[in-house]
């Protein structure tokens, strides 16, 4: 099946496209402007700022704000990805390493394991490790000082980070999809790095059809930029998109063909539903997670589909687009 719209790619393949500043950062206006204050008052008195947990579905932005935090901050950003810390050790080897007031970024922070978060708690809280050594009646515990330093951690699944790693968090910010107006102004600004010519009504038409997700517009526009290169004289205008989106696969509405398939799966196989995640990945062929985490945030905020205690349920409106009149609806 055609993925050209899937967001769970980590590394953005054009790094000129990523916002550098708070002010090239586009939308998400409530989350920016309280930060703009944080930063100020932190840099002001000369201190770390307070460590920030970021959230959302993948492509919204969290990794490019994490950067501009840092950068605002006039400060270096490491960066770790949480399945990627294995033992306790080597975080240990990155928080000893950081810089006052430096940032670490780490990046899917509900995948971190259990020996590895114990060590944030205390790093997180009062700036320090507790290091065990030895076992047994022997052991003994040397807490090793670090330097304040502010921790800024993503996850595209808040509820899955424990309470106590939410506790430490004294900043958390909750990225929502962009609107039309909002993804229009990026592509704008995409096209004009990429050297790009493109028409006002195909900017709109790109814009409304881009699941409110920065990278899927930024990625599509790559490949309308290949078809107006291709099939026209290099400009993308409304017809090149319309064309290449759906030899993309993407329909009118933005949803893509993976989007259409777990409507239609939920409506013709499980009659509209309810049906259990695991039941409906099977189904499928995809993980749950992923479905979990890339597809439904945008279905069920479109107001398509629904999760209910009893599982997932097409609306009328998602019934109305795979073309479902089945019983299993109307007996609800
Ligand atoms: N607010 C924004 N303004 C402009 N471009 C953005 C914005 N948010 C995301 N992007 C674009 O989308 C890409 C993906 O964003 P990223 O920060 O990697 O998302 P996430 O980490 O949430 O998955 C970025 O490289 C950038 O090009
Ligand atoms: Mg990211």
């Amino acid at each position: 099946m055609t993925r050209f719209v899937d967001p769970t790619e980590i590394e953005t393949p054009d790094p000129a496209l990523r916002p550098k500043r708070l002010d090239d950062y586009v939308g998400q206006e409530r989350v920016k402007e309280n930060l703009r204050v944080y930063i100020r008052a932190a840099i002001r008195r000369g201190e770390a700022l307070d460590h920030i947990l970021l959230s959302g579905p993948p492509g919204l932005g969290k990794t490019s704000l994490a950067n501009i935090v840092a950068e605002e901050l006039g400060v270096t950003m490491r960066t770790a990805a949480g399945p990627t810390l294995e033992r306790g050790g080597d975080l240990a080897a990155i928080l000893t390493n950081l810089g006052p007031r430096e940032v670490l970024f780490v990046d899917e922070i509900h995948r971190l394991n259990r020996a590895v978060e114990e060590i944030l708690y205390p790093a997180m809280e009062d700036f320090h490790l507790d290091i065990v050594m030895g076992s047994g009646p022997g052991a003994s515990s040397v807490r090793i000082p670090l330097q304040r330093f502010t921790l800024i951690g993503a996850t595209t699944r808040s509820g899955m980070l424990t309470s106590p790693l939410r506790a430490r968090f004294g900043i958390h910010a909750v990225l929502d999809f962009y609107t039309p107006a909002e993804l229009e102004r990026i592509v704008r600004r995409s096209a004009e790095r990429m050297g790009l010519e493109v028409e006002d009504d195909a900017a709109k038409e790109l814009s409304t059809r881009s699941r409110g997700t920065p990278r899927i517009a930024n990625r599509l526009l790559r490949r309308l930029r290949d078809f107006a290169q291709i099939d026209g004289d290099g400009r993308v205008t409304l017809e090149i998109t319309r064309v290449a989106l759906e030899r993309l696969e993407v329909d009118a509405g933005g949803l893509d063909a993976m989007d259409r398939r777990i409507l239609h799966t939920i409506a013709f196989r499980f009659d509209g539903g309810p049906v259990g995640l695991s039941n409906l990945a099977a189904a499928i062929g995809e993980e749950p997670d992923t479905i979990e985490e890339v597809y439904e945030p945008y279905l069920i905020r479109e107001g398509l589909l629904q999760r209910t205690p009893q599982g997932r349920v097409l609306t009328s409106g998602g019934a109305g687009i795979v073309g479902y009149t089945g019983n299993g609806l109307f007996s609800r």
